[in-house]
Order: structure tokens, then sequence, then C-alpha cells
């Protein structure tokens, strides 16, 4: 399975394209713009997620419910893009109207300055439009359709946000997808811990009054991956590495971890190994390892971790530079989040469903989604066996 997203954050519309869904998956729309209304949501988000209610139109791939083994083409409309005609119009427009909504003064932490010098844009609205989070829109549509394609073999995803804003929810030692849903369900930051939603929403509230932004942590686990997933033979078939590829593409994040992660650092390895046991197949008494070992699932959880930093456009700007005259200049001002930690777990949960759902496609080549069922049953007893 393989795909590419397309589109402007203003433009009339965004695209994906993915070929190698299997044929015969009863898709569900609903799930996707489910979805995307999640990563819409979370308290703190700002003005464009009121214009923008994304809903996505499938134009191929897809016959009465049924995938038809096809390349899928999924585009959701950027309904704001009525007020940008002018600003974002494919065809030439006149002197005056190339100058509309011009970017000259780069915002810090953002693509603006060092897109606009790689190529030569002298607008940056040119490089901004692209490298705005809005693409991820489709990402999560093609993680929509992945989370089916895994739910099809009973493996389960969710995300959940650890840490925002320097507040961090207390997690039980033992945590499943389908607890994680059911507690974040009610949940305005996408947290498990209801006893530190409050303070997280009036940090929120502050950071927005302060204009200033806040970054955190999110975590995406798996139940019943099985074994195996993976491979350690060659370095680029580790997966997770691939996962730690996808988590850092999400924009704003800048670090990634697996279980315990970074605090292996500080623990003597009698304390990071996972002990292995056996009853009724091959388990371990812990999970400090996220679920990996040489690259490959070992059928524990997968917990992985990420970092989003502050998302970077302030409404009380940093110091930039005029384009123009080289001079000292506060940044520009698009309508942003002060926050948009809830919405990124959202993002990275399914950007890993569609990583996972490729590694399926790659190590059971299926051309139906009835096969893959069969190879996948069938590797289960294999390895139960072992
Ligand atoms: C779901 C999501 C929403 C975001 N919303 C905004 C936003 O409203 N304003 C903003 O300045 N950055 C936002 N960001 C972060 C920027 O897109 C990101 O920092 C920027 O593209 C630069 O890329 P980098 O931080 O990965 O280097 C968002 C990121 C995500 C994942």
């Amino acid at each position: 399975m393989r795909y590419l997203t397309a589109g402007e954050s203003h433009g009339p519309e965004l695209t994906t394209i993915i070929e190698g869904v299997p044929a015969g998956l009863t898709l569900s729309i609903d799930a996707i713009n489910h979805e995307l209304a999640k990563r819409q949501g979370g308290y703190g988000r700002g003005g464009r997620m009121k214009i923008e209610k994304d809903q996505v139109r499938i134009t191929s791939g897809v016959r009465h419910s049924q995938t038809l083994g096809s390349p899928i083409t999924m585009i959701v409309e950027n309904r704001d893009w009525k007020n940008w005609q002018k600003v974002m119009s494919v065809e030439a427009v006149s002197e005056k109207d190339q100058k509309l909504r011009r970017v000259a003064k780069p915002r810090p932490g953002h693509a603006d300055l060092v897109g606009g010098m790689k190529y030569q844009h002298n607008d940056l609205r040119n490089v901004l439009e692209r490298s705005s989070a809005r693409e991820t829109t489709m990402r999560v549509a093609v993680g929509a359709i992945a989370k089916q394609i895994l739910a099809a073999v009973d493996i389960e995803i969710a995300s959940h946000v650890v840490i925002l804003g320097g507040i961090e929810a207390s997690i039980p030692e033992k945590l499943s997808v389908k607890e994680i849903q059911a507690k974040t369900a009610a949940s305005e930051v996408n947290m498990v811990d209801e006893t530190v939603e409050a303070a997280v929403k009036e940090l929120i509230d502050q950071t927005k009054k302060a204009g200033d932004t806040i970054g955190g942590v999110v975590e995406v686990r798996t139940d019943n991956v099985p074994a195996g997933l993976g491979s350690y033979v060659q370095w680029d078939r580790k997966l997770d590495g691939k996962i730690a590829q996808i988590m850092l593409s999400i924009n704003a994040f800048k670090g990634v971890e697996f279980g315990i992660g970074f605090e292996a650092a500080r623990q003597p390895g009698s304390k990071v190994m996972d002990e292995i046991v056996w009853e009724e197949g091959y388990s371990r008494t812990s999970n400090h390892l996220g679920g990996f070992e040489g690259g490959m699932t070992n059928g524990e959880q997968i917990i992985v971790r990420g970092v989003m930093k502050p998302i970077p456009t302030l409404y009380k700007p940093l110091m930039s530079v005029d384009i123009d005259t080289k001079e000292p200049y506060k940044a520009s001002v698009e309508r942003s989040d002060s926050t948009a930690v809830p919405a990124a777990s959202v993002v990275a949960e399914n950007v890993v469903a569609t990583v996972l759902a490729e590694e399926l496609l790659e190590q059971f080549s299926a051309d139906t989604i009835a096969d893959l069922q069969q190879a996948v049953a069938q590797y289960r007893e294999t390895i139960k066996n072992f």
C-alpha cells in the first residue's frame, strides 16, 4: 500500500490517492469522517476549525461501499477557499492581486524562511500553504482506511495525550486500547486522567490570553498485533524505525520513544528488559520496550510516544526579519491555535495505523481482504505453536 497527499491549505481541495488497499473491504465513510472530525476537535483550537467541517468525498476505487482493489482517491474540500480564490488562483492574476495576503515576515519555527530560500519564493505564502498541518487531514483520511484494514484482522489502535503544557496525566500500568477509547471519549483534551482535565483547560485558556502556545506528548497504543511484524535482517525493514519516521513526519514533532524510551538511559538492564514467560503462548512480565525487539513486534502492546513542540505562530509574535528590507520585524500571524496536541494525537494514531497496515500488506501480500484475513489467521496459528 502506498499513497501521496496533495493540496494547499487555502486551495480548493486536499487530495490523496492510495494504491494497494485489498479488494472486498466494506468501507465506512462515516468512520473516515469521524476521524477527520476528531482531528479538528480538541480544546484550544482556533477559528479555522470552525470554518472547515471536513467531509471526505471518494471519487475512485470504491463501489457500493466495497473497495475494488483499484486506487482510491479521496478529496476534502477547503470550505474557506471561496474567500481565497484570488489569493490562491491557479490562473495568472494582476500584479496588484499577486500582493494579496503576501507573507514577507517569516514566522520562527515554521518552514517559511528556509522554504523561501530553497524554492526562491518571494512570497512565503507559497511555502506555508503546503507546510501547514492542514496536510495532515489527508493522512488522517488514509489512516482511517488503514484502521479499517487493521480491524479486519482484529488489530486495535488508540491514542491519548500524556503531557500537555507540562501537566502530566496519571496513566495506569496496564492500559488497553478499549480503555483508552472509553476514558478519552468524553475528554476535550484526549486524556485518560479526568483529574487533570480542568487544570489543562485552564492552562490552555491562560496561554491563549497571553498570546502564547503550548506543546505536549502524545501516545499511541495497539492491541493484538502479532509478533514478528517488521524484520531485523535489514535496517530499512525495522518496523520501529518506520514508525519513528512517520511520527517525526507529523508537523511540530521533535522526538519519539518506545515504551520507557529515554528513561532507559537512567535504568540498569535488569529494569529495562522484559522477561519472557510461556502460558499457552509467549508473553512478557512487563513491556518497557514498547512492544519491539530487533525491529520486530514481539506480541506485546506497541507503545509509542511523540513530543510536539508548542505551535510556532504566536499572537504575540516573535521577532523576525522582513525579507524585502532585511529590517527586524514582528513575524506574520496566520490564524492559529494555542495548542493542537489533542488533534496531533489523532494524527499520530492514524499515521501509525497506516504504517502497520502497509507492513501487514507487505508481509501478507493480499489481493482481497479475505486473503489477508486467512493469511494472518494462519500466521497467528503458526507462531502460537512455536
Ligand atoms: C494537528 C496540528 C495542528 C497544527 N496547527 C498549527 C497552527 O494552528 N498554527 C501553527 O503555527 N502551527 C500549527 N502546527 C504546527 C506546524 O504545522 C509546524 O510546526 C510547522 O509546519 C513547522 O514544521 P516543524 O515544526 O515540523 O518543523 C500544527 C501541527 C499539527 C500536528
